[in-house]
């Protein structure tokens, strides 16, 4: 990695860093650059801001916001803009990312118009290095993050990651930006849905995201007191959910709540997947396709809600606005301490940074055996097995 461009000037009086020059004598300011990656989630902004106000006003750094994840830098010309203060004002509590994103296109092999694919390395690295860049932050989740990495590798880019992902799925973090508020938003659907099953004696089940993982499931569902809740990680029985739903009629309750994750399969064991305007698989509809059982074994009255791209956006909850100002703060200090090919993590209560190669290599699923399986156990709440 080059180390060459920062020196650290650490002298500190509390501790701190106080800031970082060039080496190279240039006499500019260093520059970095940000850019935010895969599907967007709540609390991206928040990173941004972080990240803006950590280098520009202890390090006296300038930012460059990349647009559109490493597609900006496939432009010509690039499609950048330099963040001040100025602008990322009012922006801890927006939804989405100012700075845009995308969770398709390879840059390895970029889809052209002909059909064929490119790979954009060169391009990529031509434009970070004539922009003046120092070093990169990326905010993404481990797709993403391992797509950075390896064009950091192969350009000689200083890099750090922070995880972001509202599935929860990058293992050595506990949290990842967007997580919280995309399991408030489930919660709430299921609070919600209470009511309307509770009027009509129905079964209503909501299909939440997650991708691979249940643990917005299996969150959403503990904390909206769902009856049934299904998750990859355990494989489900039909007839267990069709005793759940009966027991719950006998025990004088005239409704039931299932939650679902989107990566349960059906009885098959196949994925049950949507097709994208990208042409790649997106999973979705495994709602649908209990239902239809549901109603057959059980003759219960039965909706199903996809959650789907609500949980991503609005107001980033209280935690992923914390967790992406921490993360924003120690992403810039790493690049001060010239500390590259990290990614900042939320470890024991606080933030730390591991090896980004081991970062993006450890997923997390749902522990079948952990707290949150035991509690929704020992709450009665059927898993399906
Ligand atoms: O990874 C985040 C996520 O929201 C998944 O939970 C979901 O499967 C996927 O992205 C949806 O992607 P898209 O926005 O392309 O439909």
């Amino acid at each position: 990695m080059n180390s060459r461009v920062f020196r650290s000037v650490a002298r500190s009086l509390d501790g701190q860093p106080l800031g970082a020059e060039l080496s190279s004598g240039e006499g500019s300011k260093p520059r970095i650059g940000v850019l935010t990656s895969g599907g967007d989630c709540a609390g991206l902004n928040a990173a941004v801001r972080a990240i803006v106000h950590r280098a520009v006003s202890t390090y006296q750094w300038d930012v460059l916001g990349i647009e559109q994840s490493t597609h900006g830098l496939m432009s010509s010309p690039p499609k950048v803009r330099q963040l001040r203060l100025d602008d990322v004002d009012g922006i801890l509590t927006a939804g989405g990312t100012i700075l845009g994103t995308a969770n398709y296109g390879s840059p390895f092999a970029y889809p052209q118009p002909d059909g064929t694919v490119k790979d954009m390395t060169g391009t990529i690295l031509e434009n970070y290095h004539q922009l003046g860049l120092s070093a990169l932050i990326g905010i993404g989740g481990d797709g993403s993050l391992s797509i950075l990495r390896k064009l950091a590798n192969q350009g000689n880019i200083p890099f750090v990651g922070i995880p972001k992902t509202i599935d929860n799925d990058v293992g050595v973090t506990e949290r990842a930006i967007g997580f919280s508020t995309a399991v408030n938003i489930a919660t709430e659907a299921v609070d919600r849905l209470h009511f309307t099953a509770a009027s009509h004696s129905r079964v209503i089940i909501l299909e939440v995201m997650g991708r691979d993982a249940g643990h917005i499931a299996i969150s959403a569902g503990i904390a909206g007191g769902a009856d049934v809740i299904l998750i990859p990680e355990i494989p489900y029985n039909l007839e267990k959910i069709a005793a759940k739903i009966h027991q719950n009629q006998t025990l004088g309750k005239n409704y039931s709540l299932v939650v679902v994750a989107e990566a349960v399969r059906n009885e098959n064991n196949e994925a049950v997947v949507a097709s994208s305007g990208q042409g790649q698989n997106r999973l979705g509809g495994i709602g649908q396709v209990l239902a239809e059982r549901i109603n057959d074994s059980t003759g219960a009255d039965t909706r199903v809600i996809v959650l789907g791209h609500l949980q991503r956006g609005g107001t980033p909850s209280p935690f992923d606005r914390l967790t992406a100002s921490a993360f924003g703060v120690a992403a810039v200090d790493l690049i001060a301490q010239e500390r590259f090919d990290r990614m900042v993590t939320w470890q024991d209560r606080e933030v730390k940074d591991v090896a980004l190669a081991d970062a993006i290599q450890d997923y997390a699923a749902v522990d079948p055996s952990g707290t949150l399986v035991k509690t929704a156990r020992g709450l009665g709440i059927c898993l399906g097995d």
